[in-house]
């Protein structure tokens, strides 16, 4: 029985991983295809963007969903997609480096310069390499209670990658804002009183 539930969680862990994977296959497979528009680097870039975004919020809804389900499954996929994201982030510096830069690093500054949103990115990757890195089980003993505040500041990147992005848009501001709402909504899901009612809420939900 024990074996069974164990090869459950397997199986929905490497699921999560699978589809994880499969869009970053799916944009190389466009790339290597010719099927990526005219500046194949960018669609790679833009949209690896996007995808560590998804992954942000998504890893963000799992605490609020665990609340309002109680369904052990999210939290077990927690500190992989958040992970993911990282892994995401990174692909996206990597892009930005390689196609956009060229990997001449002498054009770093003005390209700072000329788009100040890479420092707001570049501080999004730094925390979430620091939440990555103190995402296992010795970093959480030896930090104790201080490790739940520090993986607070996964809110505060998420307000920077925002801001990044916001600051790249410049005419349709809607797909920018459906993400900021989302964002919104899941940083009103911590805040204590609506903490509280998740769970009185997942009660109500199972007794109608
Ligand atoms: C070292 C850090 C980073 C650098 C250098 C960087 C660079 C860039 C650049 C050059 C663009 C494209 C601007 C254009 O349209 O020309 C961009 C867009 C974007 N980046 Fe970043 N970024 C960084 C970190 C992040 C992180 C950590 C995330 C999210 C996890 C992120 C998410 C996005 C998103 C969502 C877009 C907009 C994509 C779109 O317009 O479709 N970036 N970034």
């Amino acid at each position: 029985m024990a074996s069974a539930t164990s090869r459950k969680w397997l199986t929905w862990r490497v699921a999560v991983f699978l589809a994880a994977l499969a869009p970053l296959v799916f944009w190389s497979w466009q790339v290597a295809n010719n099927a990526a528009g005219p500046e194949p680097g960018r669609y790679l870039l833009l949209n690896i963007g996007i995808g560590g975004l998804w992954l942000l919020l998504l890893t963000l809804s799992l605490t609020p969903l665990t609340k309002l389900t109680r369904w052990k499954g999210f939290a077990l996929i927690r500190r992989q997609l958040g992970l993911w994201t990282l892994a995401y982030a990174t692909l996206h510096l990597l892009s930005y480096a390689l196609f956009i830069l060229g990997l001449n690093w002498a054009l770093l500054g003005s390209e700072i310069v000329k788009r100040p949103y890479i420092i707001v990115g570049m501080i999004a990757l730094t925390g979430l390499a620091v939440l990555g890195a103190t995402s296992n089980k010795w970093s959480m003993r030896r930090l104790g209670k201080r490790w739940k505040s520090l993986h607070k500041f996964s809110y505060a990147i998420l307000g920077l990658v925002l801001l990044h992005f916001f600051w790249v848009v410049r005419a349709d501001m809607s797909e920018w804002a459906l993400y900021a709402a989302i964002g919104a909504l899941l940083m009103a899901t911590r805040l204590p009183p609506v903490s509280r009612t998740l769970p009185k809420l997942r009660y109500r939900l199972s007794r109608s």
